[in-house]
Order: structure tokens, then C-alpha cells, then sequence
């Protein structure tokens, strides 16, 4: 099985559609330039039909990204599919992704269909799709709540229809690791064409599982993960698209497999899309957070300053952060203390070592974080009091 891993990054439908203000066409294209930047594969611009301003946006992105495939999300409907190949014609290449709700909670009391009809209307949505381009992508909705045996059905179909990606949602953020890991391996036994198609993952993060469940997806067969920058999206949001990168990276040996992202280009991608989405990303965010290459602990900065990868499994500069941060606090060590003032320009007989660390420690003991400034106003209190 290959050991390549598609990034389809949906940032600006399914993260774009969860913002309290919808992003300008201008806001949209340079968040695609970045995404191309990155390296992601798939670029899922939006929903054309939805819209006209999410029509122009697709199609301004469509004509000028050049390095990645560029998708419009389509319902399982004839207006919607031409809406997009409309909006996508222009671009050098493009995806059409039609999807349509599997599961019986899904289709009894929303499409209020039967199975069979549901399986004839993907069949049609993706033959009409095949109109404008031979890259298909169809979607289960709800996949993760759906039975099965008729999940395997539909995924069967859709590929005999011609779908060349299969999406595999867990929409609503519901199932584990191991189970949807299951799903995944069940579909490769059961499905007799699943070799003609990729598998892709889709997973929302309602119970904090979203990266975890597209993980346990890629370590049973699947080669396409569905995520966003800084896992923005519906409600608690989609896989982060950042995590992803970096546990493929990081776990590279264990997991063998790879994706074409510039993992250098992360934090400059998850702070624009932060800015212009008026997200902010939270301290403790795992690869982009502003505490995710600080240390605090003495233990740990004396640690670091040893070697980094005592507390480091990847260093700042892999996601393009120039260095890591040693938060001054009364935790802090005399080690970390003489390092700063090494940064800041000081030589050792410029200051009293043990003088400043008790100066440092009584003023982290009064206000927590001691900044650069503090430090430099305690050696310059220390000093004049030597003088006089
Ligand atoms: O969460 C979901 O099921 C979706 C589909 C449209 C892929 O966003
Ligand atoms: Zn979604």
C-alpha cells in the first residue's frame, strides 16, 4: 500500500462555514496561497451553489492556485454539481466532492428516503459529477453512526459510479480511536472494489477525538485526511490539519508514512488563519499554541539547555517558530538565569550570579513572569547599590 498520506485541507468550507462573519473573497485567496504553500494536496475552497459570493471565492481560487487540486462541495443534487463545475472549470486541476447522508438517524428523519433511493441518488450525483472531471469525490455522511453493512454498500457504489476518493466522516464527532479505526479496516475486508478508490477520513472533534480517530484511519489503510488550520470548524471543530502534519512527521518511523507538507510554513499558515478569522488559538494548542515550545518548569529549562530534546520531540524551527521559550518564573533554575543574561548581552563579569538570582527569585515570588526588562533592572539595581 502506498506510504503517501493526501492533506485535503477544508479550512475554508467546513472552518469557514463555522465563523461567526463570513471571510471576504481577498481573505479567502490568501489563505488558499498559504494553504498551496504548505503543501496540502486538496484545497476544498467551498460550497458554490451555497452563495454567490462563496461562488466567486471558489472560483478566484480555482484560477490561481497552480500547486494544488482545487474542490467545491456539492449536496448529491444536479444544481449543486454544475454549480461547481461552473465555478471550478478555470482551474488547472479540480475536484468535485458531492456527499449525501448514510446513517438511519440521517436518512429516516432528515432525507426521509429509503437506503435504495439514497444509494441511487449518490449513483447519479456521482455520474452527472463525471460530466466535468474524472476526480470524484463522494462522501458518507454520518458515516461513523452508519451500519455497517450499509456503509460497505454504499462505498461499493459509489465507486462503481466512479467516485475516485471515498469519504469517510465521522460528522458528528462520536466514535473512538478503535472503532473507527474498525470501520476502516472493514471497509478494506468487506468492499471488493476498494482498491480502485482512496479511502479519506473526515473527523469532527466533539469529544476531543478528532486527530486520534483520523490517526487510527491512516493505520488502517486510509490515505486521505480531511482537516483545518488550527482544527477550526462545525461546532468543537475538525482535525487539525497542523497535528496531523506533525504526528506523521515526528512518528515517521513508527508509522511510515509521509505527506508533501512544508511543515516550516505551520505557524506562519495558523496565525493568518487565526488573524483573519478572528480565532484565537489557545495557549496549549498542540504545535501552534504560544505555550507549545515554551518551558516553565527549572527542571525542564535546565533540561533543554542541555540538550533540547530532553523535553522537545520536535524542534520550533520544524513548524517554523525561530526558537523555543524559557518562561522566567520562581520555578525557574541559576542555570537558565545566566543563560538570558548570556542572550541578553551580559558577560559573566557584568553581574553577581548569586546576588541576581536572589533579586529575581523575591521579584517571581511577587509578580509570577519576570521579563527581560525586569531582569536587566535587577543587575542595574544591583549595581548602583555596589556603588554606593
Ligand atoms: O462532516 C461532514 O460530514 C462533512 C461532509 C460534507 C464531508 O463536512
Ligand atoms: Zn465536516
Amino acid at each position: 500500500m502506498d506510504n503517501q498520506v493526501k492533506i485535503f485541507d477544508t479550512t475554508l468550507r467546513d472552518g469557514e462555514q463555522a465563523l461567526p462573519a463570513s471571510l471576504t473573497v481577498k481573505e479567502k485567496l490568501q489563505i488558499a496561497l498559504a494553504l498551496e504553500r504548505l503543501g496540502v494536496d486538496i484545497i476544498e475552497a467551498g460550497f458554490p451553489v451555497s452563495s454567490p459570493g462563496d461562488f466567486q471565492s471558489v472560483q478566484t481560487i480555482a484560477r490561481e492556485v497552480k500547486n494544488a487540486t482545487v474542490c467545491g462541495l456539492s449536496r448529491a443534487m444536479a444544481k449543486d454539481i454544475d454549480a461547481c463545475g461552473e465555478a471550478l472549470r478555470v482551474a488547472e486541476r479540480f475536484r468535485i466532492h458531492t456527499f449525501i447522508a448514510t446513517s438511519s438517524i440521517h436518512v429516516d428523519s432528515k432525507l426521509r428516503k429509503s437506503n435504495d433511493e439514497v444509494v441511487d441518488m449518490a449513483v447519479a450525483a456521482i455520474k452527472h459529477a463525471a460530466k466535468y472531471t474524472n476526480d470524484i469525490e463522494f462522501s458518507c455522511e454520518d458515516a461513523g453512526r452508519t451500519h455497517i453493512d450499509y456503509l460497505c454498500r454504499m462505498v461499493e457504489a459509489a465507486i462503481n459510479a466512479g467516485a475516485t476518493t471515498v469519504n469517510i466522516p465521522d460528522t458528528v464527532g462520536y466514535t473512538t480511536p478503535s472503532e473507527f479505526g474498525g470501520i476502516i479496516h472493514n471497509l478494506f475486508n468487506r468492499v471488493p472494489n476498494i482498491d480502485k478508490a482512496i479511502i479519506s477520513v473526515h473527523c469532527h472533534n466533539d469529544l476531543g477525538l478528532a486527530v486520534a480517530n483520523s490517526l487510527a484511519a491512516v493505520e488502517n489503510g486510509a490515505r486521505q485526511v480531511e482537516c483545518t488550520i488550527n482544527g477550526i470548524g462545525e461546532r468543537a471543530g475538525n482535525a487539525s490539519l497542523e497535528e496531523i502534519a506533525m504526528i506523521l512527521k515526528t512518528r515517521e518511523q513508527l508509522l511510515g508514512l509521509q505527506t508533501n507538507i512544508q511543515s516550516s510554513e505551520i505557524s506562519r499558515t495558523s496565525k493568518l488563519v487565526s488573524q483573519l478569522c478572528n480565532m484565537p488559538v489557545q495557549a496549549n494548542k498542540a504545535i501552534v499554541g504560544a505555550n507549545a515550545f515554551s518551558h516553565s518548569s527549572g527542571i525542564h529549562q535546565d533540561g533543554v539547555l542541555k540538550a533540547q530534546n530532553t523535553y522537545e520531540i520536535m524542534t520550533p524551527e520544524s513548524v517554523g517558530i525561530n526558537k523555543n521559550n524559557l518562561n522566567l518564573t520562581s520555578r525557574s533554575g541559576r542555570h537558565v538565569i545566566k543563560h538570558r543574561m548570556h542572550e541578553l548581552g551580559y558577560q559573566d563579569t557584568d553581574f553577581d550570579l548569586d546576588k541576581l538570582y536572589q533579586s529575581f527569585l523575591k521579584l517571581a515570588d511577587k509578580k509570577g513572569q519576570v521579563f527581560d526588562y525586569d531582569l536587566e533592572a535587577l543587575v542595574f539595581f544591583d549595581q548602583t547599590r555596589q556603588d554606593e
